[in-house]
C-alpha cells in the first residue's frame, strides 16, 4: 500500500497538469522604467546562483551534491547539459541524464539554470558529439593564419550552425515537455565562453574574402562608424570585430531556434579579456590568445548587443582579484540594454562582491564556480558566500524592489577602507568594518594579528521607510544621524530585532532589545557569522 501511495505521489509529481501549466508564467525578463527584473514565476527573483564543476552533470554526480547546495544557501543550480551526451549519434537523443537531474534539481526545491556546452565550451570544440569532431570536412575548424586547423568550430560555418542548433532545439523542446507545469529551468546560457581560442578569426579562403571586402552596412550603421573595409573601419581590432560578428550571429540563431520553441531567457557568459581595455591588466590580453576571440568581451558589447537580439543578457565571468578589475567589469557589464548576472566568480573577493553587485549594480543573479567541489566542508570562501546568501536569502523580494533606488545601499571594506558613509533619505549611516571589539574572539582580530587578511567585512542596508531600516551583513557597525540641514541633530533606536523574512512576514528570532543601554548611541552591531537586522528610529 504505502509503495503504491510513493508511486502515486512520484507520478503525480512529474507528471504536467495542463491545468498548472497554466498556472505558473514562463520565466521573463522584464524592463520597467529603466529597470530590469527576472521574473520567476511571476514574482521579482534575484538569482542565488551556484555553478557545478565542468564534468558534474551526471545523474550520480549532482545527486551526492544536494546537501552541498542546501549547505550553500542557493536557489538555483547552474550546470552544463553536454551536446556530445544527449546526442552521442546524430539525430538520435538521450535524455535519461538530463530527466533524472531536473528532477532531483526540482525535488530539491531548486530551480535551474542550464549551461548548453554545444559548439564552444572555453573558446574549444572539447564537448561536441565524436561524430562531429572527426568529420572535418563537413564541420570545418576555425584555420589560423598559417592556414592549420585548430581546435574550435568555425563561426562561419553553415552546417556548424545546423547540427548545433539542431540539437539545442531538441534539447530545449524536451525541457519545455518536462518543465513547463514547474518552471524549474529559469534561463539557458546558450554557449560557454565563446569564441576562438588559438586563433584571432578564421583565415579559411572564404573567410578571407569576406574580411577583404566591406563590413556589413547594418553593423556600421548600429556602431555608428563610417563605411570602409573591415580593416579601414575597426583597425587592430579587425580581426577580432570580424569574429564576433560572424560568431555573435550564428549564436543568435541558435539561441531563436530555441526561444521559437520555449522562450526562456537566455545569455551568453564571457571570458573576459580585452585588447588595451585593462580588462586583465596584469598580463599580455589578445584576443585568440589569451583570451577566446570573437566573445562578448567589454568591447565588444555594443557589437553584441546589436547583433544578438535573441540573447537577453551578457554576463562576465568575474575571476579577478583585485577590485579595481572586479569593480570595472560589474560597471562595464551594468548597461540600460544589459542587466548585470554574474554567474561565474571565485575566491576572496566574491563573498564582498556580491554586495556590490546587489546594491550598486542591481544584480540579477550572482554564481560562484565550483559549488560542488572539494572536500565535506566548505572552503572558506565559499563558506563566505554561503554566509551572504544565508544572511540575505529571506530578503530577496525587498532587496528586489529597492534596487535601482536610492533606498538600498552597500558598504564594503577595502584595504585601507575602515568605514563607509551611505546616504538615505532622513538618515546618513556610518558602516564601520571590523568595529575593535565587536568581533567574537579568536576570528578576525586573530587573523589580523597573524598579517594581510582579506577584506571582509560588507554591510547591506534597505530602507523600508521613513525611519526604518533593514541592516544585513558581517563584521561591521553602523551608526546613523538625521541627515544635516533637518529639524534634528540626534537619532535614538526605538526596535532593534535580528531575525528574518519568512513567507515575506517579519520574524524577530528573539524578543527586540534596544542596544542603547550603554549610552553608546544608535548602533547596531553586525558580528563575524552575519546578521539580518530590522530596525526603527526617531530623531530628536
Ligand atoms: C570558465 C568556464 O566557463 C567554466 O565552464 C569553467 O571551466 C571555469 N572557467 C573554470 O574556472
Amino acid at each position: 500500500m504505502k509503495q503504491k501511495l510513493i508511486r502515486i505521489g512520484l507520478a503525480l509529481a512529474f507528471s504536467i497538469s495542463p491545468a498548472l501549466a497554466q498556472s505558473k508564467p514562463i520565466p521573463q525578463l522584464v524592463k520597467n522604467a529603466g529597470k530590469f527584473r527576472l521574473m520567476v514565476d511571476g514574482k521579482p527573483f534575484v538569482m542565488l546562483g551556484g555553478q557545478v564543476g565542468n564534468f558534474s552533470a551526471f545523474p550520480e554526480i549532482m545527486e551526492r551534491s544536494w546537501s552541498r547546495f542546501k549547505a550553500m544557501n542557493l536557489n538555483t543550480v547552474e550546470y552544463p547539459v553536454y551536446w556530445n551526451v544527449i546526442e552521442p549519434e546524430e539525430g538520435k537523443f538521450d535524455f535519461r541524464g538530463f530527466d533524472q537531474i531536473l528532477r532531483g534539481v526540482r525535488s530539491q526545491g531548486l530551480r535551474a539554470d542550464v549551461l548548453w556546452f554545444g559548439t564552444w565550451k572555453n573558446g574549444a570544440m572539447d564537448w561536441t558529439p565524436d561524430w562531429v569532431k572527426s568529420d572535418p570536412k563537413r564541420f570545418p575548424r576555425v584555420l589560423d593564419s598559417g592556414g592549420k586547423p585548430i581546435r574550435s568550430l568555425s563561426p562561419m560555418s553553415k552546417s556548424n550552425l545546423e547540427a548545433d542548433q539542431k540539437a539545442y532545439s531538441a534539447m530545449i523542446r524536451h525541457l519545455r515537455e518536462i518543465d513547463e507545469a514547474d518552471r524549474t529551468v529559469i534561463m539557458v546560457q546558450v554557449e560557454n565562453e565563446p569564441g576562438s581560442l588559438g586563433s584571432v578569426r578564421d583565415f579559411s579562403p572564404e573567410s578571407n574574402r569576406l574580411f577583404d571586402g566591406l563590413a556589413p552596412a547594418q553593423l556600421i550603421s548600429a556602431l555608428k562608424k563610417k563605411p570602409g573595409t573591415w580593416k579601414e573601419v575597426f583597425g587592430r581590432i579587425a580581426d577580432e570585430t570580424f569574429n564576433a560578428y560572424y560568431l555573435s550571429h550564428y549564436i543568435d540563431q541558435v539561441a531563436q531556434a530555441g526561444k521559437q520553441i520555449y522562450p526562456l531567457p537566455t545569455y551568453v557568459n564571457v571570458w573576459n579579456g580585452g585588447y588595451g581595455t585593462n580588462d586583465n591588466f596584469e598580463k599580455f590580453d589578445r584576443p585568440g590568445e589569451t583570451y577566446p576571440s570573437g566573445g562578448a568581451v567589454s568591447h565588444m558589447l555594443d557589437l553584441w548587443k546589436a547583433n544578438a537580439p535573441n540573447i537577453d543578457m551578457i554576463a562576465s565571468d568575474i575571476y579577478h582579484q583585485n577590485p579595481i578589475t572586479y569593480l570595472k567589469i560589474l560597471n562595464d557589464y551594468t548597461r540600460p540594454d544589459n542587466p548585470l548576472l554574474v554567474v561565474e566568480t571565485g575566491r576572496g573577493i566574491a563573498a564582498r562582491a556580491f554586495f556590490y553587485a546587489l546594491a550598486d549594480f542591481s544584480a540579477i543573479g550572482f554564481g560562484p564556480f565550483g559549488v560542488d567541489g572539494g572536500g565535506e566542508a566548505l572552503r572558506p570562501d565559499m563558506a563566505a558566500i554561503a554566509a551572504d546568501f544565508r544572511v540575505v536569502r529571506s530578503a530577496l523580494p525587498i532587496i528586489a524592489g529597492l534596487q535601482g533606488t536610492e533606498k538600498l545601499k552597500a558598504a564594503v571594506e577595502e584595504t585601507g577602507t575602515g568605514a563607509r558613509n551611505l546616504i538615505f533619505t532622513n538618515y546618513d549611516a556610518l558602516v564601520r568594518f571590523r568595529p575593535p571589539g565587536r568581533q567574537p574572539a579568536g576570528s578576525v582580530g586573530a587573523a589580523a594579528a597573524a598579517g594581510p587578511v582579506e577584506p571582509s567585512a560588507r554591510a547591506l542596508i534597505a530602507e523600508l521607510g521613513p525611519d526604518e531600516f533593514l541592516v544585513m551583513g558581517f563584521e561591521s557597525s553602523v551608526e546613523f544621524r538625521p541627515v544635516q540641514g533637518s529639524a534634528f541633530t540626534a537619532a535614538q533606536l526605538l526596535v532593534e530585532e535580528t531575525g528574518e523574512y519568512v513567507d515575506g512576514v517579519w520574524k524577530p528570532s528573539a524578543p527586540g532589545l534596544k542596544a542603547q543601554g550603554d549610552y553608546s548611541g544608535p548602533l547596531v552591531n553586525l558580528p563575524a557569522i552575519g546578521s539580518m537586522v530590522k530596525i526603527k528610529l526617531m530623531s530628536y
